[in-house]
């Protein structure tokens, strides 16, 4: 990892702070979507903060968006924070019943501050009509909150600094539903290692949240039966809000 801050960690101490992390945000990750237990927290906290002081899972009031947009646009946790414009925080109703996660801003989202603005934005605006819903109904938010240089994968320990911000966001806007476009999100909420292929189109559950995975719309531009497994998707998803499915 680069960063000013981590220059002269020795190896083992890096490694050990490392794998704390990953523990704790394994902790918090059962905690929400799992079993979430409310109890106390300062709001002044970061994510995930709080745990660290107590050392086991627990889950806390909200922490508003707006501050946790602060948060994110402030953050330093992994390199990626050297290549971004701005960071892509999120975006739409906060009292949405739908979360829709995606994977990572590309280079149109990291120019323009939003999620799904670019090409694949375009075809989620569809999508969403398909099932009844428009971008106001919904909150859209994903995985990483920078972009990963020339759009590449998500590496792990990208997600693992990152997704902080996205297990805050959901226990804020506690939807009903969270739809997860694509494998990186659907694998991050489920901690499934199915890919999208078997589960898209199936309910799932995570803790008190519905989970519907569904593929990423970037991912059935060119592809005309993944094309059509999305728009059957989508169809079901506006079933199930309407409590038809
Ligand atoms: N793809 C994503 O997963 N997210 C975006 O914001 C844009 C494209």
């Amino acid at each position: 990892m680069r960063s000013e801050r981590r220059e002269g960690v020795p190896r083992a101490v890096h490694s050990m702070a490392y794998e704390n992390a990953a523990t704790l945000g394994e902790k918090c990750h059962r905690m929400l979507f799992e079993h979430g237990t409310p109890s106390r927290r300062s709001p002044e906290a970061s994510p995930d903060e709080e745990l660290k002081k107590e050392g086991r899972p627990m889950e806390h009031p909200h922490i508003p968006l707006e501050d946790l947009q602060v948060q994110v646009a402030a953050c330093r946790r992994c390199p990626l924070c050297d290549g971004r414009t701005q960071t892509v925080f999120g975006v739409g109703n906060p009292n949405a019943r739908v979360l829709i996660v995606g994977e990572a801003p590309g280079k149109n989202e990291d120019l323009q501050g939003e999620p799904f603005v670019g090409a694949a934005g375009k075809y989620l605006n569809e999508l969403l009509a398909i099932a009844g819903l428009s971008r106001e109904d919904v909150y859209i938010a994903n995985v990483l909150k920078c972009r990963p240089p020339s759009n590449r994968d998500p590496r792990p320990e990208e997600i693992q600094a990152c997704t902080p911000f996205l297990r805050e966001q959901t226990r804020t806007i506690n939807p009903e539903y969270i739809v997860t476009l694509g494998n990186f999100s659907t694998k991050f909420i489920l901690k499934t290692d199915v890919g999208i292929t078997r589960l898209h189109g199936t309910l799932q559950r995570a803790g008190r949240f519905k989970v519907f995975p569904i593929f990423h719309p970037a991912a059935a531009l060119y592809d005309s039966k993944k094309r059509e497994a999305l728009e059957n998707d989508f169809a079901t998803l506006g079933e199930l809000l309407r409590g038809e499915a």
